[in-house]
């Protein structure tokens, strides 16, 4: 899939483009699928509410570590998904600095205070802020489920500082976010945040400076998103004195192949058929 001149320049201009009916039902059930799987396991890259729900489940898209998903790797892999960030990106040569599926739990999930994601990132040693991430619905999403929002054109104000919070008691791990009194005035003259609402199966994508955040999950369904973070090769991460762990700052950047566009049912079927011959040892 190519994005057209104007996808492009929308996604300049918002910092987001929404892409609907990416992936198809029986594409997004082979995710899900392996998703159930993996929340099920336990490993230090899945983290947890305090409710002791799955929250999130990073490093998805390796062939190693525990909770490697042939599936997600697939579609980190897709050439539909693969093409617009290369176009967005502007270089052919791109890797995935992380993935994470956040799992947002019926009733239990709960939000993500308003930031840039290269407000967590800023330390990693990117020389450039222009990374992007893709993120693929696996459930219907409305506001109820506790979509995300963007702040359209928010990547325009550059990197602004962000503060550890650990007032968010719900989570395992501190948040960064914008300051209370600078966020006020961001939404007091910026354009109205947009909700991210969609079908599974729906493509997203969104600058590292785009300002967003989520509410709670307050419907009866789970709202589970996967999320893609792509950087260029040349700008990967120069070395940094104690880096973060490799499931949020990978140093695997070797450039990603384009590969099969129907890849992920035929890595689903091939992880079913390994299930079943573990079972019937
Ligand atoms: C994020 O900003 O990293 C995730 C937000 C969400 O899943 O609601
Ligand atoms: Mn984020």
């Amino acid at each position: 899939m190519e994005l057209s001149k104007q996808q492009i320049a929308d996604y300049h201009r918002d910092g987001f483009i929404v892409i609907p009916n990416c992936y198809s039902s029986e594409e997004v059930q082979a995710l899900r699928n392996d998703t159930e799987r993996l929340c099920a396991i336990k490993a230090d890259s899945i983290f947890r509410e305090s409710s002791g729900a799955v929250r999130s489940i990073f490093r998805v898209h390796e062939t190693d570590g525990p909770v490697a998903s042939p599936q997600y790797r697939a579609l980190s892999r897709t050439p539909r998904l693969l093409r617009p960030v290369m176009q967005t990106l502007g270089s052919e040569e791109v890797y995935i600095a992380h993935t994470k599926v956040n799992t947002k739990s019926a009733l239990e999930g709960t939000g993500w205070l308003w930031h840039q994601d290269f407000g967590y990132w800023v330390h990693d040693g990117y020389p450039e802020n222009d990374m992007l991430t893709a993120m693929v619905m696996l459930s219907d999403t409305q506001e109820i489920h506790g979509s995300l929002y963007m702040i359209p054109g928010s990547h325009k104000l550059g990197l602004i500082d962000h503060y550890y919070d650990d007032s968010q008691a719900a989570y395992q791990l501190p948040q960064r976010a914008v300051q209370r009194d600078r966020i006020k005035k961001i939404l007091e003259t910026s354009g109205a945040p947009v909700p991210i609402v969609g079908k599974a199966g729906t493509l997203v994508l969104f600058h590292c400076l785009t300002i967003h955040g989520s509410g709670v999950n307050m419907s009866a369904e789970n709202r589970w998103q996967a999320y893609l973070t792509y950087n260029r090769v040349a700008n990967r991460p120069h070395d940094v004195e104690k880096p973060r762990g490799d499931f949020v700052r990978s140093t695997n950047w070797a450039p990603l192949p384009m590969e099969r566009d129907d890849g992920i049912l035929p890595a689903g079927q091939r992880q079913q058929q390994r299930e079943v011959s573990v079972q019937g040892k």
